[in-house]
């Protein structure tokens, strides 16, 4: 959820620390802070509650020396004590000789405060975090800086991912993992970097390795080394080469990374099927040992397991994969997955899914589905993340980094993943005749062009968008697999503009829902004709309609009968049902997209929101 950078090297520090917070800003904006530290000099420390334009303005007034080459920043998602200067990072200790900065939470920071406290130590902020400064600083009278790292985190309790600086050696920073989110180590010449994230450093290094739990790195310019916090030794890393370009993290002159990211869709999707499938003759391919593992083709049943829109990625998964290879397939809101003690062993395949693959409570869910036997499939963004490090069998969406905190391109790129592996796993187990399978991935060729089609009515959306940016609530409708469509849009219009939205399935309009219908609750229904409940669709319509209810269809291209029913309408291009996702999707990110704009809302950083969510 926070963002942490750390820089050690020969450039001025305060730049490289600045820009790598700016490109974190999705996950935590409430506040942030920098340390910078030199030999010699007392630690620097500048933090500003708001957003890293504030920090940056005052970073600028301080006019700081360029002699500081190392340091650490933050960028702060508030979980322990208001969002004030006094409570952003780096916090430090009594005497000001280190600075920490801190990811995660620290459960017994309570008794650990008391003790510190009865110690004589002065508290300045109402952190969890700080705590750690104070252990630090304990440590280090009777330890190295290393040694007082492990002996401070050894006291911890709870979750972390830290990185701290110490005045006596400013060239060595430590980063450390428990839980708490990722942290990579980016590795330079001359210069070394920490971050959560690796777009933060996208800039000067392509070459990473991540941290993982019980681990703690000691970065300085010229080298990296890894060792156990348990007990000391050392651990060897491969570093991982990942092919993402600064472009990719940066806005390219769009307004909005969110806008950018709608708009890049069709290509992120070629990305994900490149390699995988061929689009001329619909033929797909998995290599590695694991695609061919006997496993794949005597599992008995599948789960998949996500949060927020990468479970509604999963819910269409679920449809596909059970309607093509005829296995009992369910779909767990990866939070709620550990209660249910679902019967999953042995014969269970279990397919995560996660833009980031460091989602706490996904990575719990696949950690229970593991120790019952399972075996799992990751479908995930980020290369390397923990996920992907877990899992039995990687798929990559390869969709490039995603930095709006609503998802999009992940999406999309989700449903590619999920459609491609549905052909794949029916090829092997020869649940479709073979002809049929390649008329298929021939249709799923062809999906980047369709959405290419429908980005081009930006201009009718955004039209739209100005009629309605002014109701409070919207109800959405979907049937079959536009059913999550519905759940989706109306989460992306919650997420980014703060409108009331709810999807649900038609169906259960009658059932309660329509009691809200009236002039000032706007209903948008997927209506599309390739739909096998589409006469059903239409009977809603009317429903709709018949309560002067406000509505906004969308439809395929010519369908004049749905047309005549709605107020509005929202035109797609004719598409097979199964791949109507891909589609229907889009004008309502668009449509949630300009309604937040029309409202002046903060749309790539919205209030409350993080886009990775570390925390339970
Ligand atoms: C947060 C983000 C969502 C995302 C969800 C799951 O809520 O704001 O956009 O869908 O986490 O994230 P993941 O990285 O696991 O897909």
């Amino acid at each position: 959820m926070c963002g942490i950078v750390g820089y050690t090297g020969f450039k001025p520090a305060a730049p490289i620390l600045l820009q790598g917070l700016a490109r974190l800003e999705y996950r935590g904006y409430d506040s942030a802070g920098l340390a910078l530290l030199r030999s010699g000099q007392p630690i620097l420390t500048i933090k500003k509650a708001g957003k890293i334009h504030c920090l940056v303005s005052a970073v600028q007034e301080a006019r700081i020396s360029p002699v500081f080459t190392s340091g650490l920043g933050h960028t702060r998602w508030a979980t322990h004590g208001l969002p004030v200067d006094k409570n952003a990072h780096p916090h430090s200790d009594c005497r000001n000789q280190l600075a920490v900065v801190h990811n995660g939470i620290i459960e017994n920071y309570r008794a650990l405060k008391r003790r510190l406290r009865s110690q004589g130590h002065v508290f300045k902020s109402d952190t969890d975090s700080e705590v750690l400064a104070h252990l630090l600083e304990q440590g280090l009278r009777r330890k190295g800086w290393v040694g007082a790292v492990r002996w401070a985190l050894a006291q911890v309790q709870g979750t972390y991912s830290v990185v701290m600086g110490y005045g006596g050696e400013p060239e060595k920073l430590i980063g450390a993992k428990s839980g708490g989110g990722a942290l990579v180590v980016g590795l330079g010449r001359g210069e070394n970097f920490l971050a959560s994230d690796i777009p933060a450093l996208l800039s000067h290094t392509r070459r990473f390795f991540y941290l993982q739990d019980g681990e703690l790195a000691v970065v300085s310019p010229s080298s990296t080394r890894v060792l156990r916090l348990s007990n000391g030794r050392s651990v060897t890393k491969r570093p991982l080469e990942v092919d993402w370009s600064v472009q990719q993290a940066e806005k390219e002159g769009y307004a909005h990374f969110m806008l950018k990211e709608i708009l890049e869709q069709p290509r992120a999707l070629k990305r994900t099927l490149a390699g995988r499938l061929d689009p001329k003759t619909g033929e797909v391919k998995l290599e590695g040992p694991f695609w061919s593992s006997a496993f794949l083709r005597r599992f008995r049943n599948i789960t998949l397991l996500g949060m927020g829109t990468s479970a509604y990625a999963g819910m269409i998964g679920r449809d596909l994969l059970e309607k093509y290879l005829r296995v009992p397939a369910q779909l767990e809101n990866a939070s709620e997955f550990r209660y249910r003690k679902p019967p999953i062993g042995k014969d269970s395949l279990v397919i995560v899914l996660s833009q980031s693959g460091e989602t706490v409570d996904t990575l719990v869910a696949l950690r229970e589905a593991k120790a019952q036997g399972a075996t799992i499939i990751a479908i995930c963004n980020a290369m390397g993340s923990s996920a992907t490090r877990e899992a039995d069998g990687v798929l990559l969406t390869h969709a490039g980094p995603e930095i709006g905190v609503a998802s999009t391109k992940a999406f999309t790129a989700q449903l590619g993943a999920l459609w491609f592996l549905t052909l794949y796993l029916a090829r092997l187990r020869r649940t479709i005749p073979p002809g049929l399978l390649l008329q298929k991935g021939r249709a799923l060729g062809h999906v980047p062009r369709l959405m290419q089609k429908v980005l081009r009515q930006r201009h009718h959306v955004a039209r739209l968008a100005r009629k309605y940016a002014v109701f409070h609530n919207f109800l959405f409708l979907g049937r079959g697999i536009q059913y999550p469509i519905a759940l989706e849009a109306a989460l992306k219009l919650k997420e980014i503009s703060y409108i009331h939205a709810e999807g649900y399935p038609a169906g259960e309009m009658k059932h309660g829902p329509i009691a809200l219908i009236d002039r000032r609750m706007p209903v948008v229904a997927m209506a599309l004709r390739s739909s096998t409940a589409h006469e059903k669709m239409l009977n809603n319509l009317m429903e709709v309609r018949a309560r002067s209810g406000r509505l906004i269809a969308l439809v395929e291209k010519g369908d004049r009968e749905a047309r005549r029913l709605a107020e509005d309408t929202l035109e797609l291009p004719p598409v097979e049902e199964d791949l109507g996702p891909f589609v229907s999707i889009l004008p309502l990110q668009l449509f949630a997209y300009e309604v937040a704009r029309r409202k002046g809302c903060e749309i790539d950083q919205p209030r409350h929101l993080a886009k990775s969510v570390t925390v339970e």
